[in-house]
């Protein structure tokens, strides 16, 4: 059951795609006071799931999460927001379980037993929001493929039929892909592709950066970098290898660069409050941003992908899209002047740090954020009232103009910023996460959250973006990117190299990437189950032994599929991990191409050594893993010559 209620005057996010009746009351547990609060008593045993991409562990409980997509690379434990907003709660325990939907795009605090370990309030900006209630509707008939009879799974399946379909990707995306933001040339790329032809270890994606760019302008090709970019694509897409490029949200500012001038005359960007378009900065200096709330520009900008399609490209990665903004034009303006009133003086403690804050607020300052303009359904609003749309909007340009371009081809398409309702038109990368172990699990404990949004299509850099990666770190790493649907390995310009070929046991890496693609079978029809049942793809195991307290409160393990359950080992220097087993299963060892079952392991704790070149999963009883052959590219997979290991 799904109950609608419209608090104040709403936008319309266009997140969900099912009409239901507005209820004529409020949510029970708001306080339409000052503050726009809704409260939830939680008791002892209520677990809260959700909210996609935040950080922190599976259970939500003990702290305060606000949805405002922000760039900001250091994913601590601290922070309250990272990239997206995915304002989707899963409440449970033995007597309810129950979901909310909030919908709004702007600012929202969950502050989830942080002021009150007993309580959960949600606090809007505005009172203005739709929300969702959604309680398991056991009367809801599924096809017999969909079924399921855990509430926890219903109340999923109900919210991702109100916000429709995933995202699919083609079967290319699930291959692995080579990234790092510092390749300059094609030189670059070619000796990426040909080193890991060398060392034999499978890849079908190399990933532009911004340096593919002239001058990191959108929909331009650097060509003396890259020249003949058209015949550099086909060549590499010869050896099925698929280059990926990057798409920034904010347009150069210059004279003579024809989207710049299309959009100015055709007047596609946002606005200031006196009517000249608002000038931000990004990777390419001086920006004006795309408004891709107007369906116009969404058209205007969607078909700018084209430039790159029709030179054989076939996936994209758009970033930046919170959108991120160095600074603002009126922005530094005040910082100098601010700076310049403090020159020359005796700066003692408080205006020495007034001093270093000045510069630091310069960045994605809230101020900025209210000093644009969007044109939406008729009307202008200031952007901070739709801040966290923002990325979506620009995502689904992309996916409304791909429907159009190629409506017989699927596109690689994921975003960094991200709304609900934005999972139907791309999947979302995890931003700039670091090579720490910590972050490892993060990796493991965010994926959940993103499925239950729908965005089935989401993986994180692996072996960590920022800081420099280790051999241990990078292999353990693989160990799980190899069960997310985007398996990429991405890192910064600065870090150490981190291309698997670079360290000296590559073919233990070799050993864990061929290894994805003896897997990618069950993987890509699990994941198509998944988005067609409206299920999860992967999924904690509370929402397989509901029951079991254990299993419940274990954050460390994972149902990929409905076959198998992961438990990766996430510390350095462990030899290996105690693992909990909520039932008997199977144990199946990989070490490199061999694979060793061990069938009689009881319910329980178990010790398991896992050596950094192994990769162990555990088979449900009664389920079935396909398996593959591995191969160099997708496009070499041999999907009838598979292998099925079964537990029955
Ligand atoms: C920020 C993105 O998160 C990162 O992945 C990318 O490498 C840099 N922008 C440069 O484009």
């Amino acid at each position: 059951m799904i109950r609608k209620y419209k608090l104040g005057e709403p936008i319309d996010t266009e997140s969900t795609v099912q009409d239901i009746a507005i209820s004529s009351d409020i949510p029970k547990g708001f306080v339409m006071d000052s503050e726009c609060v809704f409260r939830i008593d939680m008791s002892e045993d209520t677990r809260v799931y959700g909210l996609g991409e935040t950080v922190r562990g599976i259970n939500k409980r003990g702290w305060r999460y606000i949805s405002n997509c922000t760039d900001d690379p250091i994913h601590t434990e601290s922070k309250n927001s990272l990239y997206a907003a995915h304002n989707f709660l899963l409440i449970w325990n033995k007597k309810n379980v129950v979901g909310y939907y909030v919908d709004t795009p702007e600012k929202a605090e969950f502050d989830i037993g942080y002021s009150d370990p007993d309580r959960l309030f949600i606090r809007l900006n505005s009172p203005n929001a739709y929300f969702y209630e959604i309680t398991p509707d056991l009367t809801r008939t599924e096809s017999k493929a969909c079924e399921t009879d855990n509430p926890l799974t219903k109340v999923v399946q109900q919210f991702r039929h109100l916000i429709g379909q995933s995202y699919i990707p083609p079967l290319f995306a699930f291959g692995y892909g080579q990234s790092r933001w510092g390749y300059k040339s094609r030189e670059d790329i070619l000796s990426v592709i040909q080193s890991y032809e060398d060392a034999d270890i499978p890849l079908d994606s190399v990933y532009l950066d911004i340096d593919y760019m002239d001058s990191f302008k959108d929909f331009t090709i650097n060509e003396d970098s890259y020249p003949d970019f058209e015949d550099f694509v086909k060549s590499v897409s010869e050896k099925n290898i698929h280059l990926i490029p990057i798409i920034d949200a904010g347009i150069k500012i210059e004279d003579g660069y024809d989207v710049y001038e299309e959009g100015i005359k055709e007047d596609h960007f946002c606005k200031k409050e006196d009517g000249t378009p608002f000038v931000a900065a990004v990777w390419p200096g001086r920006v004006h941003f795309p408004d891709f709330f107007r369906p116009e520009t969404r058209k205007w900008f969607g078909e700018k992908y084209s430039f790159l399609l029709n030179k054989g490209i076939d996936g994209f990665w758009n970033d930046m899209n919170e959108p991120a903004i160095f600074y603002s034009e009126d922005g530094l303006d005040e910082a100098f002047d601010k700076i310049h009133s403090l020159e020359g003086q005796n700066l003692d403690i408080s205006s020495f740090f007034e001093f270093v804050d000045t510069v630091e607020s310069v960045k994605n300052s809230p101020k900025d954020y209210e000093s644009f303009y969007h044109e939406y359904k008729g009307q202008k609003i200031r952007h901070d009232k739709l801040h966290n749309l923002y990325g979506y909007m620009m995502t689904r340009a992309a996916g409304e103009a791909f429907e159009k371009l190629c409506p017989d081809r699927r596109i690689l398409m994921f975003s960094r910023a991200s709304y609900i309702g934005m999972h139907r038109y791309g999947g979302v990368w995890t931003g700039d996460n670091q090579s720490w172990w910590s972050h490892l699990l993060l990796n493991i404990q965010q994926l959940p959250g993103l499925n239950m949004c729908g965005f089935l299509y989401s993986g994180a850099d692996t072996g960590g973006f920022g800081a420099d990666c280790t051999e241990d770190l990078l292999l353990r790493w693989l160990a799980v990117g190899i069960f997310t649907p985007l398996f990429r390995n991405h890192s910064a310009m600065g870090t150490r190299q981190q291309e698997v070929y670079r360290f000296p046991h590559k073919d233990w890496m070799r050993g864990i990437i061929r290894l994805r693609y003896a897997l990618i079978p069950y993987l890509y029809s699990e994941f198509m189950k998944a988005a067609s049942c409206d299920d999860m793809f992967i999924r904690p195991l509370s929402f397989v032994y509901m029951d079991d307290e254990r299993a419940c409160d274990t954050e460390d393990q994972l149902f990929v599929g409905k076959s198998i359950m992961i438990a990766p080992v996430y510390t350095q220097n462990a030899a290996g991990r105690t693992v909990y087993l909520p039932e008997p299963m199977k144990m199946l060892r990989f070490d490199g191409d061999r694979l060793t079952e061990e069938a009689d392991l009881t319910a329980g704790d178990h010790y398991i050594p896992i050596s950094l070149k192994e990769v162990v999963v555990f088979l449900r009883k009664g389920y079935v893993l396909p398996l593959g052959k591995p191969a160099r590219t997708t496009a070499e997979l041999d999907l009838n010559d598979l292998t099925y290991i079964q537990f029955d």
